[in-house]
């Protein structure tokens, strides 16, 4: 089959845990943008869900630090963090050990990934899951981009990733829905937290549903840095979706800044043929 949904939406650990911090009229458009995702997904009728998220030292360390990784696991236990300060219950979320490895054959064609058969979730992954699939009803695969620890993978490989994602989600029989998740602009546990660039998040959205590929792989580090703080770099997590789903235009969804959530809250889609 092939690539049956795509989506990005924010992680900020903020959303669940400080939700009745936002503006009642943001909860209410963020809220039932979630809502429109999560029945998008189901509508889709996938197998499993790959998940692209930027992991924040919960798996990854100096040690070794993968530019991208693929889990190829029988579950996934998460968020590492707090549950109730998280406000999400601690779950194994099933995963697709054989989906993976066969996905992972094919993108190792023209990336190469690092692969882990132990992963264990933190907000990133654990912020979508909780709201898009409430009923861990269906197998995830994560995927994780180093946007944290320089030197980052280069713009231009991240997209050769999501083109990579594509080619394994063509090349299988199985119906495959891909969700990026992270930034956009946002300064997480630095001084500056709670600030949002929301001129730059927007533009980096006109260009995300443009999916033109030399626009969106136009940012410098040192330019996202200046503009967007460290959270910034989890850009790569949108592009590899955008990549994915190059031949498709996307819809913003939803894009309200919330202070108290420390990001711009953003959902939106890939327009499927
Ligand atoms: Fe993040």
């Amino acid at each position: 089959m092939s690539l049956v949904f795509a989506g990005v939406c924010s992680h900020g650990p903020g959303i669940t845990a400080r939700s009745e911090r936002a503006a009642p009229e943001s909860k209410l458009k963020i809220d039932a943008a979630y809502a429109r995702m999560r029945e998008a997904i189901r509508a889709a009728r996938p197998d499993a869900l790959l998940v692209v998220s930027a992991e924040h030292f919960a798996n990854f360390f100096m040690n070794n630090m993968p530019s991208f990784a693929v889990g190829m696991a029988d579950y996934y236990d998460g968020p590492i963090e707090d549950p109730e300060w998280l406000r999400i219950p601690r779950r194994r979320v099933p995963g697709a050990k054989a989906l993976a490895r066969e996905l992972l054959a094919t993108m190792m064609q023209d990336v190469d990934v690092a692969f882990c058969e132990e992963w264990k979730f933190d907000h990133g992954m654990m912020v979508p899951l909780h709201l898009l699939l409430p009923d861990n009803d269906l197998p995830v695969i994560p995927v994780n981009i180093n946007c944290q620890a320089a030197p980052l993978p280069p713009l231009a490989r991240v997209h050769a990733l999501g083109q990579a994602i594509r080619k394994a989600c063509d090349a299988s029989d199985k119906r495959i829905a891909v969700l990026g998740t992270g930034g956009i602009s946002h300064w997480p546990c630095t001084p500056d937290s709670g600030r949002i660039n929301a001129d730059w998040d927007r533009e980096f959205l006109a260009r995300w549903a443009r999916n033109e590929r030399s626009a969106l792989l136009d940012y410098t580090d040192a330019d996202t840095y200046r503009d967007g703080g460290q959270g910034g770099f989890e850009i790569r997590t949108y592009i590899a979706v955008a990549a994915a789903a190059a031949e498709c235009q996307g819809e913003i969804w939803c894009y309200e800044p919330v202070p108290a959530f420390a990001c711009g809250c953003t959902v939106a889609a890939m327009s499927m043929a």
